[in-house]
C-alpha cells in the first residue's frame, strides 16, 4: 500500500525526484532532457527507499502558518510524510527566529530523526545550521534558500526549493504576451507598479529583477511608479494597490505582485477603483493558490505561475529519505530545484 502511494507520487513528479534521486543540481532541471531518465530513478528511488526507511520522527518548522502558499505546502508535507509512516510534528515560527530557534533546539532535544525547515530569516541560516550539524540532525532547508558557503557547513543538509528568478522571468514573459505587451495606453512604455513580498526574502528580490528584466530584455521600455513592501500578505497587498490606484490612476498599466496572495488583495482595489484586468490593467502573481487560478480562468488575473507546493512536497521528503539513508551532500550540490510553471488562461484548467 505504502510502496504504491511512493510510486504513485514518484510519477507524477519524476524530474524533481531525479535532482535528489541521482545528483543533486544547483540549477533548474531540464524536463525534457531528463524526463526518461528520471522515471525510471524515481521509480526505483521511491522502491527503495519505502523499503529502508519508513517510519522515524520527523520535526517541521514554517516560518509562519498564517501564510497562504506555505499553508498548502505544509499540508502536503504532511500528507506525504503520514502517509509513509513518519510521527511527524509541524512548528509554527510565527514569523520569529528567536521562537524558530528555540523550536529546533526542542526537536533536538526530542531526538527527532530528521529536521525540515523553513527558516523565519535567512539571515538566521548559519545559527540553524550550526545547531543542527551539532546535534548531527539530518536537515532539509525549504523556501528560503541560503548561499551555497552557508550550506557547505554541513554535509548532511540540502535546501529544497524553486529559483527564483525563473518565476520572475515567467511574470514578465505573461504580460509580453499580452496584445500590447503591457503597454496599454500606447506611449511607448510599460508603466507599472511592484508589490514586493518581504525584501530579505531571495524570493522577493529575484521575482521583482527578473519580472521587469524580461520585458527590458524584450526591448520593452518600462517606467517604474512605485515599489511597496507587502510581506506576502493579501491585506497589505490590497492596501498599496489602493494608494497607488488613487495617487497614479490610469498610468498604471501593470501591477506585479511577488506572490497570489497580494495580487488577491491588489485585484479587490482594482475592482473597487472599477479598473478591468486584461483591458485597462494587467495583474500578474506567483503560486497558483486556488483563488488566483480561479481569477485567471474568469480573466481577472492576467496570470500566475505555479510554485509547486506538491513538488517541492514530495521532493523535500525524497532529500530526507536519501539523507536519513546515509547520503551526504558536497559543497556546491547542496541546492534542487522544482521547475515553475506559467499559468494563463490558456492552461489554467489543467491546474485546477
Ligand atoms: C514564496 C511564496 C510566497 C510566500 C513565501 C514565504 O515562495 O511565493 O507566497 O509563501 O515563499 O517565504
Amino acid at each position: 500500500m505504502k510502496k504504491l502511494l511512493a510510486l504513485a507520487v514518484a510519477g507524477t513528479m519524476a524530474v524533481s525526484l531525479a535532482a535528489c534521486g541521482s545528483s543533486a543540481s544547483s540549477a533548474p532541471a531540464s524536463s525534457e532532457a531528463t524526463s526518461e531518465a528520471a522515471t525510471s530513478a524515481a521509480e526505483s528511488a521511491a522502491e527503495s527507499v519505502t523499503e529502508a526507511t519508513q517510519g522515524g520522527k520527523v520535526g517541521v518548522c514554517i516560518y509562519k502558518f498564517d501564510d497562504a502558499f506555505m499553508t498548502t505546502y505544509r499540508n502536503a508535507l504532511q500528507e506525504i510524510l503520514e502517509g509513509k509512516g513518519y510521527e511527524v510534528t509541524i512548528v509554527d515560527g510565527n514569523n520569529d527566529q528567536a521562537k524558530q530557534n528555540e523550536q529546533i533546539n526542542t526537536f533536538v532535544t526530542q531526538g527527532v530523526d530528521a529536521l525540515i525547515i523553513n527558516p523565519v530569516m535567512t539571515s538566521a541560516a548559519d545559527q540553524i545550521i550550526s545547531t543542527v550539524k551539532d546535534a548531527d540532525v539530518p536537515t532539509v532547508l525549504i523556501n528560503r534558500e541560503p548561499t551555497a558557503d552557508q550550506m557547505s557547513a554541513y554535509d548532511k543538509l540540502v535546501y529544497v526549493g524553486c529559483d527564483a528568478a525563473q518565476s520572475g522571468t515567467f511574470q514578465g514573459e505573461l504580460i509580453l504576451d499580452t496584445e500590447n505587451k503591457g503597454d496599454i495606453n500606447g506611449d511607448g512604455k510599460v508603466s507599472y507598479i511592484m508589490i514586493q513580498g518581504d525584501p530579505e526574502n531571495i524570493d522577493a528580490q529575484l521575482r521583482t529583477e527578473y519580472s521587469v528584466k524580461a520585458l527590458t530584455d524584450a526591448g520593452v521600455e518600462v517606467e517604474q511608479l512605485d515599489l511597496q513592501r507587502g510581506d506576502w500578505d493579501r491585506n497589505k497587498g490590497q492596501e498599496i494597490c489602493q494608494n497607488d490606484l488613487a495617487k497614479f490612476g490610469d498610468q498604471i498599466e501593470v501591477v506585479f505582485c511577488n506572490n497570489d496572495d497580494m495580487a488577491i488583495g491588489a485585484l479587490q482595489a482594482i475592482q473597487a477603483a472599477g479598473r478591468t484586468v486584461n483591458k485597462d490593467i494587467y495583474l500578474v502573481g506567483v503560486d497558483a493558490l486556488d483563488a488566483a487560478k480561479n481569477e485567471v480562468a474568469n480573466g481577472n488575473m492576467t496570470g500566475t505561475v505555479l510554485n509547486d507546493a506538491n513538488g517541492q512536497a514530495t521532493q523535500a521528503v525524497e532529500c530526507m529519505e536519501e539523507l536519513l539513508g546515509g547520503k551526504t551532500y558536497a559543497a556546491g550540490e547542496q541546492s534542487v530545484y522544482v521547475d515553475y510553471v506559467k499559468v494563463t488562461p490558456d492552461n489554467v484548467k489543467d491546474f485546477q
